[in-house]
């Protein structure tokens, strides 16, 4: 069997490497994986480091398509992956998330009626101002099959009229069969599997132990630190949201040192949409440490010793739960409600009010319990089990 792997985000580059790493260790003789990498990140930082580190193989091509603006980076990427599809004739199309990069794959693929399988399918966020929920809407409803991480994300896809066996429990790993039918653009097949993500946070945690020096590095051995990522677009190019956060994080910083990996966007946001005065006290405060994007290994240790994590990504939150952090989520909701559910984490929107409450509340009341939701760190084993099974 052939899988074309589309990846170009940083996010798809880590996630890929569980994918590839099971095709590696149990698959090799069944499965070629083809990797093109849309180019979507470029930056070392942001790309390089993932192969050089997580040991995925290198991309057997690379679009090259860069920034540009929604529109012209979607169909630079569509017109490149359809070419590549026409080439390869694989079995499967694979895409993760809710990406330009997911959404460019989605379409050439479709179109040209290559079967695509879907990995973090269903999740939602009902936030259509955001570019990612138009992203992962039309890659669901394009999809053959879909693996959707959590519970919540299985009764989103029910509520958009995909057709799921209501006969079989809906436990985590049951197959959620839409009939007997090969599975098709038409008659897609759901699957609740567990997260890609946590497999990786799984297999590299101890790993990162061992091969990264960073919490000396920055000498936070014996430090207590909040550690934050902010690049969401709703935040960074809104000056009065970036201001907001960027204020919250001085307050903070007067109480715990502040980590802050810079993503590419923010760094250069921050210069334009922080008045003077903002900018100067947060580069000159000895307790906000502003670096460059990490590699994967030196952020999994960074949340490991955290005390806190305070993000707008996707995969931060998700991690934060997985080391069994507090979170504080500067979004005003999340696709991933179960962690806010179980009051492991507190939606504070870019508000300093709410961000000071959350971070009292941790404080107050740190969270112990952070129940088994997202699977069992062999979510990438069971996907291949059943894209293999389905094409029989
Ligand atoms: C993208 C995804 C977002 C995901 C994030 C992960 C879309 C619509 N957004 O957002 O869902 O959460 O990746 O990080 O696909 N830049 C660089 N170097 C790079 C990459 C980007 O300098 O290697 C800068 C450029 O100025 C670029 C900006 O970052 O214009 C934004 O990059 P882009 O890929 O368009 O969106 P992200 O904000 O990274
Ligand atoms: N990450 C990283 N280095 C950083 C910041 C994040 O390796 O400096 C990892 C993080 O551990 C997670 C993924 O990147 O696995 C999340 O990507 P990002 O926040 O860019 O995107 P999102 O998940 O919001 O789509």
């Amino acid at each position: 069997m052939k899988l074309v792997t589309i990846i170009g985000a940083r996010p798809q580059i880590i996630k890929a490497a569980a994918l590839s790493r099971a095709i590696r260790n149990h698959y090799a003789n069944q499965i070629q994986e083809v990797i093109v990498h849309t180019g979507q990140h470029y930056d070392d930082n942001m790309s390089q480091v993932f192969f050089d580190e997580l040991q995925i193989p290198r991309p057997a091509y690379n679009l090259h398509v860069g920034s540009a603006s929604h529109g012209v980076q979607t169909t630079r990427m569509t017109e490149g992956i359809e070419a590549l599809l026409i080439k390869e004739q694989p079995d499967y199309i694979v895409l993760y998330g809710d990406t330009n990069s997911t959404l460019a794959g989605a379409i050439a693929a479709a179109k040209i009626h290559v079967p695509i399988v879907h990995i973090e399918a269903g999740l939602r966020s009902f936030n259509k101002s955001m570019p990612e929920e138009i992203n992962r809407i039309v890659c669901d409803h394009c999809s053959t099959l879909l693996f959707t991480p959590t519970k919540a994300g299985l009764e989103n896809l029910k509520r958009e009229g995909f057709s799921i066996d209501e006969g079989g429990p809906s436990t985590l790993r049951q197959a959620q069969d839409s009939g007997t039918a090969k599975p098709t653009i038409d008659n897609p097949k759901v699957y609740h599997c567990g997260d890609i993500m946590y497999d990786n946070s799984l297999y590299f945690a101890d790993i990162a132990e061992e091969k990264t020096d960073i919490i000396k590095r920055l000498a936070l051995s014996d430090q207590p630190y909040i550690l934050a990522t902010i690049h969401r677009d709703s935040n960074t190019d809104h000056p009065e949201r970036l201001s907001a956060i960027f204020r919250s994080i001085i307050k903070l910083s007067e109480e715990c040192q502040v980590v802050l990996p810079l993503h590419p966007r923010t760094a250069k946001l921050l210069k334009t949409n922080l008045d003077e005065n903002l900018q100067k006290q947060i580069f000159s405060c000895q307790n906000i440490k502003l670096i460059p994007p990490v590699s994967f290994l030196e952020m999994i240790a960074l949340e490991r010793h955290a005390q806190l994590i305070m993000t707008d990504s996707g995969g931060v939150q998700k991690e934060a739960y997985f080391f069994k952090k507090p979170g504080i989520i500067l979004r005003p909701e999340t696709e991933w409600v179960e962690i806010v559910e179980t009051g492991n984490a507190i939606l504070a929107d870019s508000d300093e009010m709410r961000i000071m409450q959350a971070w009292q509340h941790f404080k107050d009341n740190p969270p112990t319990v952070f129940p088994e939701i997202f699977g069992d760190g062999h979510a990438a084993e069971f996907m291949l089990e059943k894209i293999l099974q389905v094409k029989q």
